[in-house]
């Protein structure tokens, strides 16, 4: 197999992208444009990628440069490399700049870094037509990847001669009237034997309509050449629609979740509404959108997965719950509008646990089987043991709470001091009451009942009902302040 080498372009500014960010470090589904882009060189596990950098090249090339690692599962002598293009002159100029990197023995791919949705057999197909693998072309072609277009406006149109030979690209500001008509345009990528494209690039030239060096005008030399040009036509526009505005964005990923949505339909995954869908990187930590599911997993519209997360068989998750880095069992049922992030200690929910609606979990949150976690609690860092309910209006931080325990409406553990957290250990069976404060480090004893309105501070021995606070006294005849009768 001949070894593969991409180029992705990625020197322009994204003036309509109004953003401070390079447009290529724009996110979909959480992953940078420009690694989805690197995500198709992995999956052609080619032999080295030179990315061409100008408008905000230093960040760019910080942002991408862990990218290498994941090409590597695919390819561990893949290698990544920058070059710069200052100024920018044109995408054939882009080109010129990343030649003295090439090396002559490959097949070279030209990508855009702001095209994410290219699958990779669609790039398979047009490696393989440049490589003379069909159409008897043993010698090599220059294979385009083109696609029909109801409104072609702004592209660079494929000239054919009478027979259907392409002869030319011409760019939308260069054509006549005639070739403004043909539909037939180029996406901006192509691939071609390196040996062949060094020489055509030496002989560009910028005289056109915009002054800039067309990496397209390598057609008509390699027509002049006598190399044959092939073009690959397919039909979704989708995969090589490029983002250029907040809308454009905005439908790729649209486009980009419905894809997920029917992948995990098709494994049996029930969504309410895969319109109403979206999973996506954990862009904290850069760990990739997966969402494995069992058997008879149901999703209700509008949830937000990111990063990596499990659900077990038969679970539910309500409408408008956001989860990430989370492992849910079987059987637990996540009511609506509930916030999950495990971050990077992760979220464990047990088996038939039920949690929310409009409760939160936080990093390090363990919870057992058949644990209740009602509306407005927020658990962080803590372990609730089989069983164990906090139903309502309640915090548990740093926390390991026993089997069964009741953690009553309003209660809190008090776990920060202002300059260290510290444990709240709650054995088995205690029942804490409403509205109690538990300064930690603190022991509640196996069996306790910490009485309402506490604020306890000291260990309650197993099975002691512990109170602290204000004894109740009664004022008899106790008379209400009234007001005085106007004079
Ligand atoms: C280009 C093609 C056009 C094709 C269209 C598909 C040329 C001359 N025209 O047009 O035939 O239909 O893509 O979208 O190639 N870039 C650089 N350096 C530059 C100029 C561009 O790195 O000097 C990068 C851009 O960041 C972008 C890519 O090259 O990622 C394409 O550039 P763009 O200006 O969008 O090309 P078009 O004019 O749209
Ligand atoms: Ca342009």
């Amino acid at each position: 197999m001949t070894p593969l080498d991409i180029l992705i372009m990625a020197a322009g500014k994204g003036t309509r992208m109004k953003s401070r960010l390079p447009k290529v470090l724009q996110r979909l589904a959480g992953r940078p444009l420009l690694q989805h882009v690197l995500d198709q060189a992995a999956h052609l596990q080619a032999r080295s990628a030179i990315v061409i950098t100008g408008h905000g090249a230093m960040e760019v090339e910080a942002a991408t440069a862990g990218a290498a690692s994941v090409s590597a599962t695919f390819n561990p002598e893949f290698e990544l490399a920058f070059v710069r293009q200052e100024p920018q002159l044109g995408t054939g100029h882009a080109v010129q700049q990343a030649l003295p990197q090439l090396r002559t023995d490959g097949t070279v791919v030209v990508l855009s870094g702001d095209v994410p949705l290219t699958q990779p057999d669609t790039l398979r197909a047009l490696i393989a037509a440049s490589e003379g693998v069909i159409d008897d072309v043993y010698d090599g072609a220059l294979a385009l990847l083109t696609v029909t277009l109801p409104d072609p406006t702004g592209y660079g149109r494929i000239v054919r001669n009478a027979a259907g030979a392409v002869q030319a690209i011409v760019e939308h500001k260069d054509a006549s009237e005639a070739q403004r008509a043909i539909t037939e345009v180029y996406s901006g990528i192509l691939a071609v034997p390196a040996r062949l494209l060094a020489p055509w690039l030496g002989r560009l030239t910028n005289h056109n309509a915009q002054g800039e060096y067309y990496l397209t005008d390598i057609v008509a030399l390699a027509v002049a050449d006598g190399v044959p040009v092939l073009a690959h036509r397919i039909s979704d526009a989708l995969q090589v629609a490029g983002v250029n505005s907040p809308v454009q964005l905005a439908e790729l990923e649209r486009a980009y979740q419905l894809r997920q949505a029917h992948a995990l339909m098709e494994q049996g995954v029930r969504l309410a509404d895969p319109a109403r869908f979206d999973l996506r990187d954990d862009p904290r930590t850069g760990v990739r959108g997966a969402l494995v599911c069992g058997q008879d997993v149901e999703i209700d519209v509008g949830c937000i997965f990111t990063g990596r997360v499990e659900l077990g068989e038969g679970v539910q998750i309500g409408a408008h719950c956001c989860i990430a880095n989370a492992v849910i069992a079987a059987g637990a049922v996540i009511h609506p509008y509930t916030h999950i992030d495990g971050e990077q200690a992760g979220v464990a929910v047990g088996e038939g646990a039920l949690i929310g609606p409009f409760a939160r979990l936080r990093p390090g949150a363990q919870l057992g089987r058949a644990v209740h976690i009602g509306n407005f609690v927020e658990v962080k860092n803590s372990t609730l043991a089989d069983g164990a309910k906090a139903n309502h209006l309640a915090y548990l931080g740093d926390a390991t709470v026993g089997e069964r325990v009741n953690y009553g409406a309003g209660s809190i553990t008090a776990n920060y001091d202002g300059a260290n957290k510290h444990r709240t250990v709650i054995e088995a069976d205690v029942h804490i009451g409403s509205n109690c404060v538990l300064v930690a480090p603190i022991t509640i004893g196996a069996g306790a009942t910490v009485g309402g309105g506490s604020t306890v501070t000291k260990a309650v021995p197993a099975g002691a009902l512990g109170v602290a606070r204000g004894k109740q006294v009664h004022l008899t005849n106790w008379t209400r302040p009234a007001k005085l009768p106007k004079p």
